[in-house]
């Protein structure tokens, strides 16, 4: 069971409350006190101190033993935080293995009454080699741009699909907390990932989505072939923490760069040749 899912289940719900408490704390304290958190659970200092061990152990909080002995939050409790609010929502019954590795996220599969879900976990400017490098700067210098910038990607990315979905072929919106998103599972394989017998037709449902995603009012700003999944019913624009608005200063420079991104993928791949100014003069008439 991968590593997330299986810390999931090692909680107990103290350990939640702990973990809120810090959060909370953090608001106030660089490092929260652990008295702090002895008023926030109201457990004893043994109970807590063996917990917190727990918790450091797993890497789920970090720890300063000066001035004072203080914890801090550490990624991996606002994950854990996430998916308790999903859990305690009924937005989502289980957590699974981890399907997608990407720049500035981590994606896992999770249930919901029996069906097959995505949890989106963002990490906005924070790449997993920069955690192991930078463990403890980021933990305190970046620690709160790192926590804002993450939530806000997450809701201006749920708030895409909330826009176009059912209308453009984008995951269902499921719910949004803290830095996470649970969205609906889509069949397919990355676009870059396959071969396609007919990409004539694959080419046109593109175009036919971005089109109608501009006329809700939405450009998506880092389309490519690897924020599109493709299964043999059609395609999936994925990915949209980075859209815009139409109206915005710069809607039409993105548009235009996503729809050249798409048209040099097919005729590298697929000499397939069509022009992206004369396609977004066609979105715009
Ligand atoms: N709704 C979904 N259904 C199925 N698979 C998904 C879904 N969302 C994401 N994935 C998988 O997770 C991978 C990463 O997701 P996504 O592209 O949204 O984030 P990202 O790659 O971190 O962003 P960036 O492109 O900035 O690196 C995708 O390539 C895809 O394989
Ligand atoms: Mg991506």
């Amino acid at each position: 069971m991968h590593e997330l899912a299986s810390l999931y289940k090692q909680l107990s719900p103290i350990d939640f409350r702990i973990l809120v408490g810090i959060e909370n704390e953090m608001r106030r304290h660089k490092w929260v006190p652990i008295e702090n958190l002895q008023i926030y659970t109201g457990s004893s200092i043994e109970r807590l101190r063996k917990r917190l061990e727990f918790l450091r152990g797993m890497k789920i909080v970090l720890y300063t033993k000066t001035p004072y002995e203080g914890y801090q939050l550490y990624y991996r409790g606002y994950d854990l935080l996430a998916l308790h609010t999903f859990v305690k929502r009924g937005t989502l019954d289980a957590v699974g293995g981890q399907i997608g590795f990407g720049k500035e996220s981590d994606v896992f599969v999770g249930l919901k009454n029996e069906n097959r879900v995505v949890i989106k976990l963002h990490r906005a400017g924070m790449t997993f080699k920069k955690i192991k490098r930078d463990r403890r700067y980021l933990a305190d210098k970046e620690h709160f741009s790192w926590v804002y910038a993450s939530r806000l990607a997450a809701q201006h990315e749920f708030k895409a699909l909330k826009i176009l979905y059912p209308e453009v072929s984008v995951p269902e919106p499921i719910d949004q907390n803290r830095h996470a998103i649970v969205m609906g599972l889509c069949e397919g394989v990355t676009l870059v990932d396959c071969v396609l017998k007919d990409p004539e037709f694959f080419f046109d449902e593109i175009i036919e989505n971005t089109k109608k995603t501009y006329e809700l009012g939405v450009v998506h700003g880092d389309l490519s072939e690897y924020n599109i999944l493709v299964s043999p019913d059609g395609i999936t624009i994925i990915d949209w923490p980075q859209w815009v608005g139409r109206e915005e200063i710069n809607a039409d420079e993105l548009l235009l760069h996503d729809l050249s991104m798409i048209c040099k993928y097919f005729k590298k791949k697929y000499s397939i040749k069509k022009d992206p100014v004369s396609l977004l003069n066609y979105f715009k008439s």
